[in-house]
């Protein structure tokens, strides 16, 4: 299967801008995964609660709807970072879109600095989404940080990580290797670039999108500074193999009993 990444370039609070960007980018592009940003629409550094409000929406929104018109269009099932609207709270959220439907959506549970301020922690389990022949969990950028997170996708089943990121630090990149390695499954780590200064906050995200495979190679690398489109084939099947030798198995060699902390 074909999996890849958009990394691009938000305009804080231009929507319409910015679907439009991540359009032209996916012009022609045909590829069976194909994952976008955390907040790819909106941009990320807020300065006040009513300002995340009013560029919220809800699966009927003008977000949801480009990236229907995006799946059809390439074929792919597509994972993108939102802001979802649930009556009075919102959500730093990354939904799943394919064949028209709304497949998932995982509300970020592990909330980055002043994103607890501006959203309601996620409060539902992450889930595993067999969809069109493969398994996929999704995560939210500063997720990486806990490797439960990872662990709990992949213990789940899934094959891939997709992972919609806006990353300000200078380690997932590095770390996604490992969280790769120690689960045996592939990951779609997709950036952003640019810098947001307001209010309180000044960001400098770091690009760098980037597959890796269950053997800890990164197939892909995105540049640090430019929009990119990066695609890759694999066997996803790769990941169900949690064999490393005829001894060492990766999920019956967990010694649980000595876990409870
Ligand atoms: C982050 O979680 N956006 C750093």
């Amino acid at each position: 299967m074909t999996i890849g990444f958009i990394q691009n370039s938000p305009q804080f609070g231009n929507k319409e801008a910015n679907l439009r960007d991540v359009t032209k980018l996916a012009t022609g592009l045909t590829c069976d995964l194909l994952v976008l940003p955390e907040l790819f629409a909106t941009g990320y550094t807020f300065t006040h609660r009513d300002e995340v409000y009013q560029l919220s929406e809800d699966v009927d929104g003008m977000t949801i709807q480009t990236l229907k018109e995006l799946s059809a269009d390439s074929g792919a099932i597509l994972i993108a970072g939102w802001i979802e609207r649930d009556g009075d709270r919102v959500y730093n959220s990354s939904v799943m879109v394919y064949n028209q439907q709304v497949i998932g959506n995982y509300r970020k549970i592990h909330l980055f600095n002043r994103e607890n301020v501006w959203f309601s922690p996620g409060n539902r389990e992450p889930q595993v989404y067999d969809v069109n022949g493969t398994r996929i969990g999704m995560m939210i950028c500063f997720d990486w940080f806990f490797p439960e997170m990872a662990r709990t996708l992949a213990l789940k089943g899934a094959r891939i990580l997709a992972h919609p990121s806006n990353l300000v630090l200078p380690w997932c990149q590095k770390a996604m290797v490992t969280r790769c390695l120690e689960n045996n499954i592939f990951a779609v780590t997709a950036n952003r670039i640019g810098s947001e200064q307001r209010g309180e906050d000044s960001f400098h995200f770091t690009g760098g999108s980037q597959i890796t495979s269950p053997k800890g190679e990164i197939l892909i690398s995105a540049p640090t500074d430019s929009a990119y489109v990066g695609v890759v084939n694999i066997d996803d099947s790769e990941a169900d193999n949690k064999s490393l030798n005829p001894f060492n198995n990766l999920w019956k060699d967990r010694k649980t009993e000595y876990y409870s902390l």
